[in-house]
């Protein structure tokens, strides 16, 4: 991070334009916003340039829109809702680039917030379009990229934006590189991490290289079915991916490579349907007509004393279907556990991922993790080892 210039009180802010790229890509229902943690997680950021009295312009995307102006992706709603919590009004403009943008980026009092419309109505945004950037780059004095959850993408206004204008990274894109960085570099041991999700395909990356690093892996979540499968136990209709047998071969030669403790579920909670009570079973005792919804007694007390005997943990992907109140019993003990032995014995906590994310708050534990991330894709990929687009662009402008 030392190549990186941060957005600090050095900064002679007051009266310049700063162009905040965040990502309020957030859930929305009928255009009202169903989970707010990534609008609350910018908001010290917002509050830091109102006090600094700068004008705020404020850049994001929101789902896949794909270069279309589509309706119901439009960021307008955000603006109310960070109107509503930031307690001043937020002015909306439904363009993202020209002349009207930066007039109005100019007009703006100092301490004005004003949010911008969709940047993938264009889709120079995906292309990392240079003359997209560039018009960009002339709506700030300065940019600040607070959008960690989406500096994986080499987009217009997190990558190439850098090339144009004075770049600096966010408080909070700072805290969570250095809070993964600790992690996967200088944990406090024992070190433990719970993975969860429905896919191992898209966490093999993570797996391979945290085995190296933690002490304890116990995987969770649907995922966990590829292994209790792969032990020859019946998995009845349960969620699974094809053809991972290589895969899960080789995460666990690696396991015992690197001496890392791995496990996985021991008994499960299962149900014929979704909507029906939920029935604990050892593995050996699951149907053909069984869907696993949730992880058994015994496995919570393995994590629970694995979580114990760690001085860290992440926890990336819940235990079980948690949106069905009767199978969220393994998430919320995992979540309280957790938050309990971050309070009583300084374990370090880490959470991460939108499902885990969605959990926590809930199980109402968001607030007792040490550190809980809001990004999806980047916290992975963050996690694997590589190089985000967005954070390298903002070390090249040192
Ligand atoms: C996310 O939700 O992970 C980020 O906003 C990135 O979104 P994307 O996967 O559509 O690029």
């Amino acid at each position: 991070m030392s190549k990186i210039n941060h957005l600090d009180n050095r900064l002679k802010l007051a009266g310049k334009r700063v162009l905040l790229r965040v990502d309020f890509n957030v859930p929305l229902n009928n255009g009202s916003i169903t989970e707010d943690s990534r609008i609350k997680k910018v908001l010290p950021t917002i509050k830091f340039l109102i006090d600094s009295k700068a004008k705020i312009i404020i850049i994001s995307h929101m789902g896949r829109p794909k270069g279309k102006t589509i309706s119901n992706l439009t960021l307008k709603p955000i603006a109310k809702k960070l109107s509503d919590l930031l307690g001043q009004k937020v002015f909306f403009l439904n363009e993202v680039i020209g002349t009207k943008v930066i007039e109005q980026s100019k007009n703006i009092t100092n301490g004005d917030v004003l949010l911008l419309e969709n940047l993938r109505f264009y889709k120079e945004e995906e292309s990392n379009s240079k003359n997209f950037a560039k018009e960009l780059s002339k709506i700030g004095d300065i940019y600040v990229n607070e959008a960690f959850s989406c500096s994986h993408r080499a987009h217009a206004s997190v990558s190439e934006i850098t090339n144009y204008i004075s770049s600096f990274a966010g408080h909070q894109l700072v805290a969570e590189i250095e809070t993964i960085k600790m992690l996967t570099n200088s944990p406090k041991k024992p070190v433990s991490c719970i993975i969860g999700g429905s896919k191992i395909s898209t966490k093999i990356g993570v797996l391979t290289n945290l085995i190296k690093k933690m002490d304890n892996i116990v995987i969770v979540g649907a995922m966990a079915n590829n292994f209790i499968k792969y032990n020859r136990y019946n998995i009845g209709k349960s969620v699974y991916e094809k053809n991972t047998e290589n895969l899960i071969k080789n995460i666990i030669n690696q396991s015992k490579m690197y001496s890392c403790n791995f496990l996985i579920p021991s008994d499960v909670v299962v149900s014929k349907k979704y909507d029906t009570k939920g029935q604990l079973k050892n593995l050996d005792k699951i149907e053909d007509t069984d869907i696993i919804l949730d992880i058994g007694n015994k496995t919570v007390e393995t994590i629970s004393q694995i979580i114990d005997n760690s001085k860290t943990v992440l926890w990336n992907g819940p235990a079980g279907y948690f949106e069905i109140d009767q199978f969220a019993e393994g998430s919320n003990k995992i979540a309280k556990k957790i938050i309990q032995n971050t309070k009583n014995k300084s374990l370090i906590s880490i959470a991460g991922g939108g499902d885990t994310v969605a959990a926590i708050n809930k199980f109402d534990c968001y607030e007792g993790f040490t550190y809980v991330s809001t990004a999806g894709g980047a916290f992975l990929e963050l996690l694997e080892g590589k190089i985000l687009p967005g954070i390298k662009a903002l070390e090249k402008n040192e």
